[in-house]
């Protein structure tokens, strides 16, 4: 009994070889392949090499080698029917029937596939034969180059409502055929047919081996709907393929990089300027399937939505149905695109360098996470606040994997005791002793407009700037703090590119060996180019908030509040990082993963000591 080549392709791609190799085998992760004391022979070294990209394993000593499903015959004893039956059921997917009427419509489909072949060619050549230049005018408008256009294999369906049908049939191709492949329908009315795509910009679109499978069509003028896809075939179903998705996949492989757009234009524009590493959807959210796919290609793909707000919408909808799927080291990014811009507007006007800068700014799926909830309603009582954590932590219920909810757990705890040690410093700091003697208290206005959202954060931010500044300023007086807050001030980013350089520059004058006094710190870092107060670092103003950080301070004093505010602001990044690291000590322990791991815990500990913040809510 044999199975559909599509259906078998499919499986494999539903199921990640590390997947069904991992349930049986221990693995240990080596960059982009995963190594295995090979089970087909008495391997004294890990010598089984299991990618996922290529779906296959291969033992370099005994030279065992196949796919997800040969691995589970040679290891369960099953045959090739039972193999294939049981990864079916773990991939959810329903195991097509082998009856002579499936094996007809396989044919079929085969003979589907050399049709849409044919009329691939058909649209491309007519796009440069149209009797007029509209469609290529178009094109070139919108800054495609030639070289693209060709290697896109873009076209031009001919705007009457019959000339493509003819076309076809002079070619000899059955109508029948052309209505299976959503080319030609029937109309409602009458049982005339007509051309499906008419005098539309034709995008073709593949599956994952390159064989194209369907089409969008653009419209030329404002016709609606702008955008008109094919209709779901046997061959063509949305919701599984990415556009693109095969092309790109092995580009994204060798940056490793693999960014995730709207439109199709998006696509070919970032192509354009080089970056050949986007997809898409067709049209609709992301869907599990989807996910899967990009996850074949790249741990963390970049979703990069539209700069608006159904684009935001779709980028929150993504997190959603990304969260629960999550694991260990699979996750996504999130760039978000000024308001009103899709990465085609930004490519046009500032090349692929402004575009990387936006890649370069995006966010962490936990973070996405934890923002775009954070933002969905206000939160100015304690009840709306209580009301946010009790969501937030029922969320990351949803995640089905164990190690990453667990982890998600900390991180999320972390980010409420960070969340809500700012409120109290907004409440206490803004409302105490300090502010009463102001007449023009600077912060008054924001202060009336609290649940005014922007303004709340705005408050925070500052808030959080200043307690940055102050750990700097100790220890810019205090420098032997560096004796015992070195290594979590080495792992703390400050998230602003002055405090930052700042930071390490203070690291590194201390790792030179001699003995650092504050006048000599200070004279060492005016020959890096500072200036006299640090841009407000050790400005009176400033420092006069922070009472440990003063001048004067004894330095047992100066070394509570540093602790205190590096756990506040410090210890939610080191968990993170801790987590991350014990992760990559698990995949790979040597020498580097642990060093790392014992300096974060060294990190955590120095902070942690002493701290008198609350246990977690
Ligand atoms: P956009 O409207 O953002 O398209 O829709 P775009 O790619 O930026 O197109 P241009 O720049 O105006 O030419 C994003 C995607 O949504 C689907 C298409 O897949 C499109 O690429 N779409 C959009 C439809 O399926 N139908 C529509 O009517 C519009
Ligand atoms: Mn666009």
């Amino acid at each position: 009994m044999s199975f559909p080549a599509d259906f078998l392709d499919e499986l494999r791609s539903r199921i990640r070889i590390s997947e069904v190799v991992g349930k049986k085998l221990k693995l240990i992760k080596r960059g982009r392949e995963f190594l295995a004391l090979c089970p087909f022979h008495n391997d004294s070294k890990p010598s089984l090499s299991v990618v996922d990209e290529k779906n296959f394993y291969h033992c370099f000593a005994c030279g065992a080698h196949g796919d997800i499903i040969k691995f589970t015959m040679e290891t369960e004893g099953l045959n090739f029917v039972e193999s294939v039956d049981k990864l079916a059921n773990l991939a959810g997917l329903e195991v097509p029937k082998q009856d002579p009427i499936e094996r007809a419509k396989e044919a079929r489909r085969r003979t589907l596939r050399e049709v849409l072949d044919e009329v691939t060619i058909y649209f491309e050549e007519f796009l440069r034969k149209a009797p007029t230049k509209a469609g290529l005018d178009y094109l070139k408008e919108r800054g495609l180059s030639d070289k693209t256009i060709k290697s896109f294999r873009l076209g031009l369906a001919p705007a009457n409502s019959k000339t493509f049908r003819m076309d076809m049939q002079g070619r000899g191709i059955e109508e029948k055929l052309l209505e299976e492949a959503g080319l030609i329908k029937k109309s409602a009315a009458s049982s005339s047919t007509y051309d499906y795509f008419r005098g539309r910009l034709i995008f073709p679109i593949s599956d994952r081996r390159g064989q194209i499978i369907g089409f969008g069509g653009r419209a030329l003028n404002n016709q609606e709907p702008k955008y008109l896809n094919s209709p779901e075939t046997s061959l063509f179903q949305k919701g599984q393929i990415l556009y693109q998705g095969q092309m790109t996949g092995e580009i994204a492989h060798k940056t490793n990089q693999l960014i995730v757009v709207e439109g199709y234009m998006d696509v070919i524009s970032l192509a354009e300027v080089g970056m050949s590493n986007a997809v898409a959807p067709l049209g609709t959210a992301l869907t599990e399937g989807q996910i899967r796919e990009l996850w074949k290609f790249s741990t963390e793909p970049i979703i990069c939505f539209d700069g608006d707000s159904a684009g935001m919408r779709a980028a929150v909808r993504a997190c959603d149905r990304l969260l629960p799927m999550l694991e260990p080291g699979f996750s996504a990014r999130f760039a978000s695109l000024p308001p009103g811009e899709d990465p085609d507007d930004i490519v046009r006007r500032g090349g692929a360098n402004k575009f990387r800068e936006l890649l370069e700014s995006s966010t962490g799926l936990s973070d996405f996470f934890w923002e775009t909830e954070q933002s969905n309603g206000s939160l100015d009582t304690p009840e709306k606040q209580a009301a946010f954590f009790k969501r937030i932590r029922k969320r990351v219920g949803e995640i089905k994997n164990q190690t990453v909810r667990e982890a998600y757990k900390d991180s999320i705890e972390a980010k409420i005791i960070n969340f809500r040690a700012s409120m109290r410093a907004v409440t206490s700091g803004m409302a105490g002793p300090y502010y009463g003697h102001s007449r023009s208290n600077p912060y008054k206005s924001i202060r009336s407009s609290i649940s005014n959202k922007a303004a709340r954060v705005n408050i925070t931010q500052i808030m959080e700037r200043r307690q940055k500044q102050a750990i700097l300023a100790a220890f810019l007086m205090h420098p032997s703090l560096v004796e015992d807050f070195g290594e979590a001030l080495g792992y703390l980013e400050l998230g602003d590119p002055f405090l930052d350089k700042l930071r390490l520059d203070i690291l590194d004058i201390h790792a030179d060996g001699e003995s650092v006094n504050a006048q000599y710190l200070k004279r060492r870092l005016f020959e890096r180019g500072y200036t006299d107060n640090f841009e407000g670092v050790l400005e009176d103003k400033a420092l006069a908030h922070i009472a440990f950080a003063g001048p004067g301070v004894a330095i047992q004093k100066a070394r509570d509040g540093v602790r205190e505010l590096l756990s506040r602001i410090g210890k939610y990044q080191l968990e993170e990082q801790i987590a991350l690291a014990t992760n990559a000590v698990m995949d790979d322990l040597n020498e580097v993963n642990w060093n790392r791991l014992s300096s974060l815990r060294a990190a955590l500990v120095s902070v942690n000591g002493g701290s008198n913040l609350e246990d977690p809510v």
